[in-house]
């Protein structure tokens, strides 16, 4: 990593080497688990698209394809309400697929907890998720999560997928926004 950190980045919470080896380890634990298996995995766009890029190519025996969905949440504020519209469809049909989601993060909960009801009633044969980053303080649900990277802090985090106002997607690794970018 280059050693000074854009302004707006008040710390780094995980590296880009800490972020590499946990996917591993998460990859390692699917492979067994789905062995001889075929696996559908459905990212959520936008935020998912680096985890399911890095961790599908750490996939090393599993038969995987790929889809993507897009949501939205309804609500005033900038946070999930829990009431879901779907923005693009998966062009899969469920039907008897071992389908694991792939998020980067959890937060409130009601994202993953309406998706996941969503899927399976279209008639998977297994529904699990994978998740890079969870908030276990800013959850409102219970959610059975099978894969889980890191358990963070509730602050205001970006990078590896994650924006704020669409920015810093592209960051290679975890960090805590500055305050002065949000407060002004
Ligand atoms: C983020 C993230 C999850 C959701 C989690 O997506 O990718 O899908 O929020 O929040 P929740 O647990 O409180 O429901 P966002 O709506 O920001 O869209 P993006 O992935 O396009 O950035």
């Amino acid at each position: 990593m280059g050693s000074a950190l854009p302004n707006d980045i008040d710390h780094v919470l995980l590296t880009e080497e800490q972020i590499s080896s946990k996917l591993e380890e998460m990859a390692a634990q699917i492979d067994a688990d789905y062995a001889g298996k075929d696996l559908l995995l459905v990212g959520v766009l936008k935020g998912a698209v680096m985890v399911m890029a890095d961790l599908s190519r750490k996939l090393q025996h599993t038969t995987v394809a790929m889809d993507w969905m897009a949501v939205s949440s309804y609500g005033s504020g900038t946070k999930s309400s829990g009431v879901v519209r779907i923005l693009k469809d998966l062009d899969a049909d469920l039907e008897g697929r071992h389908v694991l989601i792939v998020e980067d993060i959890i937060d409130s909960g009601l994202t993953l907890s309406w998706l996941m009801s969503n899927l399976r009633s279209r008639g998977c044969a297994s529904l699990e998720v994978a998740a890079m980053l969870r908030k276990p303080d800013a959850m409102k649900v219970e959610l059975d999560v099978k894969y889980i990277g890191y358990d963070i802090p509730n602050e205001f985090v970006v990078g590896y997928g994650l924006d704020y106002a669409e920015k810093y997607r592209t960051l290679p690794y975890v960090g805590t926004l500055a305050p002065h970018v949000y407060e002004n």
